[in-house]
């Protein structure tokens, strides 16, 4: 007979712990099944904030010094020991070489410490994962809507711990960098995808009708599932400049709503355009991106009209985190799947189609 889960049945579920560090934060997550045990985060975010982006030497140092700390934030917070932990995963791609190599050499430390197994696993693949977390096991196949500051991939998920393939990608500028560049135009600082987020939501007295890239005539036909932000940005700078020019006030609430409505607009179009070419009904989004207001919102609400249903998660499991990691590491338990060989490297190309190193 089926019946609901209850704590006791968690408790004994393997104890995941999850290593990110392919970027700017530094995250340790603790899962047990699809539940979350506990998720530590530190950011360097603020010391990359002059140079407006994020400096990989800088973050590298930053990995080292936040590790050990964050691994005890996280089973401080769980309530757990280290010697609970069943399995380690941590991200070994793609991302910043320097930085992976900081999680990875962790990873393995702990692994082979503890004597437990080892998957290194995709970035991409954890930011799909990681919505079980919140919404419970993953609908399969489902089309995942990955968006961050480094990616922006359209893909169809037939299984998260072994089938994923690619069906659109940018061709030029991610999503978030987009955010980050125009947040820059507009005199806002890094990271600038919260800021004009918040920024567009005092705007809307004027409406700038920006391009929408790879969405019509022969781009669309040699494009449909990818993605083109850099003639958008450029429109923006030029619009601002010219603003500039004539010696008025830049409207920045305006502009920050009209681009951010340009991104979100293209970015539901193409998703449910996936999804129905695919015959897929569950829409998943994840990346850092994915806590955008507007972008939740519009996907609901195109979504619906077909029939499709949407899953994002709450803001802080969208952005990086361990628990993204643990949770594709539980999953990767659960169906029995081969842990890595101690051996494998930080792939700062890791190709999505690779789940696990
Ligand atoms: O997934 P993530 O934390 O790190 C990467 O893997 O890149 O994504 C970071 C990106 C940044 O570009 C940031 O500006 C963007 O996500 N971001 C947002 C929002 N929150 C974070 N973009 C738009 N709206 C937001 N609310
Ligand atoms: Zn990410």
């Amino acid at each position: 007979m089926c019946r609901p889960g209850t704590m006791a049945d968690v408790a004994d579920l393997p104890l995941v712990l999850g290593i990110e560090t392919s970027c700017d934060e530094t995250g340790v997550g603790l899962v047990r099944g699809t539940t979350l045990i506990a998720d530590a985060v530190a950011s360097s975010v603020e010391e990359h904030a002059r140079f407006g982006g994020v400096v990989p030497e800088v973050a590298s140092r930053a990995h080292v010094e936040a590790m050990v700390p964050t691994i005890e934030r996280a089973c401080r917070e769980g309530g757990v020991a280290l010697s609970d932990v069943d399995a380690v995963a941590v991200t070994s791609g793609p991302g910043l070489a320097g930085a992976l190599l900081v999680g990875v050499a962790a990873g393995k430390a702990l692994a082979l410490s503890l004597g437990r197994p080892l998957y290194g696993v995709n970035h991409l693949s954890a930011h799909v994962a990681v919505d079980q977390l919140e919404h419970g096991p993953l609908p399969e196949p489902c089309v995942a809507l990955l968006v961050s500051g480094g990616h922006s991939s359209l893909l169809l998920v037939a299984d998260v711990t072994s089938g994923v393939e690619p069906l659109g990608a940018t061709i030029d500028d991610a999503a978030g960098e987009a955010f980050d560049k125009v947040a820059r135009l507009l005199g806002l600082p890094f990271p600038g995808g919260p800021q004009i987020d918040r920024a567009a939501s005092g705007g809307g007295e004027i409406t700038i009708d920006f391009p929408r890239g790879l969405t019509g005539g022969r781009d669309l036909e040699r494009h449909r599932f990818d993605f083109s932000f850099s003639g958008l940005k450029t429109a923006v700078a030029r619009w601002v400049e010219a603003r500039e020019r004539a010696g008025e006030a830049v409207p920045v609430a305006d502009v920050a709503a009209s681009f951010q409505e340009a991104v979100c607009d293209v970015l539901t179009r193409k998703a449910v355009e996936a999804c129905r070419s695919s015959g897929t009904v569950h829409l998943v989004i994840g990346g850092g991106v994915a806590a955008n207001s507007r972008l939740r919102v519009l996907a609901q609400e195109r979504a619906a009209e077909h029939g499709i249903r949407v899953r994002v998660p709450r803001p802080s499991l969208c952005t990086d985190n361990g628990a993204m990691v643990a949770a594709l590491g539980s999953e990767l338990v659960r169906r029995g799947r081969t842990p890595s060989d101690y051996d494998f490297p930080a792939d700062s190309s890791m190709p999505v189609t690779r789940v696990v190193a």
